[in-house]
């Protein structure tokens, strides 16, 4: 007999990514393991020769490459992003490591489809040259947070974070990387989330259906006694 569940459309991924590809690689690697049920159906690169796009080729994926610098303007360069991931039946849009502001056409087109990391603790240290912010303020923690895309930059509703102490022997490398550890734990957590519809959004918060229970301990950097 047919399992309904197993016959299920998968929800499908298209990945935006500018650089290495690592947060990619943990979606391909969660895809291939079935711990995540979705399907990469497309990565596109704005940037010709990123890491992301050996990746994915070694995965056996189907690759865009779209040279933002081929367009006159966001919005043009957006519409073909667009045209590439409708044709390809996407879903979920999931910008990884995506180094380009979307506009409102993209935004219209997937309408809370899409979703972003960020390598900080939202609402702390929106933009670029995060590290180096947490460092410079003196933070104990930081971390990294999944979120939906919004018309601001990095303000959508947040969906998951992940906490991360600061050392006071960090450099911008060490944080990175030890908060790129994380990024590759939640992201794919997120879109299972949403593969499994268990994801409300009331006003700026994201609820989750059912409830889990979350840990009330708190954490303390340094800790105490
Ligand atoms: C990650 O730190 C992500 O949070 C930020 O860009 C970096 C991309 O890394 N938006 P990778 O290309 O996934 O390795």
């Amino acid at each position: 007999m047919t399992n309904p569940a197993a016959t299920q459309r998968k929800l499908r991924l298209g990945i935006l990514a500018s650089g290495g590809g690592s947060n990619l690689q943990s979606i391909i690697d969660r895809c291939q393991n079935g711990s995540l049920a979705a399907e990469i159906a497309l990565v596109i690169a704005n940037v010709p020769g990123a890491g992301a796009l050996e990746r994915a080729n070694s995965a056996g994926l189907a690759t865009r490459c779209i040279d933002h610098k081929s367009f006159n303007d966001r919005q043009t360069f957006d519409r073909e992003v667009v045209a590439a991931l409708q044709s390809a039946g996407v879903d979920l849009v999931v910008l990884a490591g995506f180094m380009r502001i979307i506009s409102a056409v993209f935004l219209k087109a997937f309408p809370q489809r899409i979703i972003n990391i960020h390598p900080a603790l939202l609402p702390a240290f929106p933009g670029l040259h995060v590290q180096k912010k947490a460092l410079d303020y003196g933070v104990k923690f930081s971390g990294c947070t999944v979120h939906f895309v919004d018309g601001g930059v990095d303000t959508g509703p947040i969906i998951i974070q992940a906490v991360v102490p600061v050392l006071d022997t960090d450099t911008e490398e060490t944080l990175a990387a030890r908060i790129l550890q994380e990024e590759h734990r939640i992201y794919p957590k997120a879109i299972q989330l949403i593969a499994e519809s268990r994801l409300r959004v009331h006003e700026r918060r994201v609820l989750i259906e059912p409830p889990v229970e979350s840990s009330p301990t708190p954490l303390h950097n340094p800790p105490l006694d």
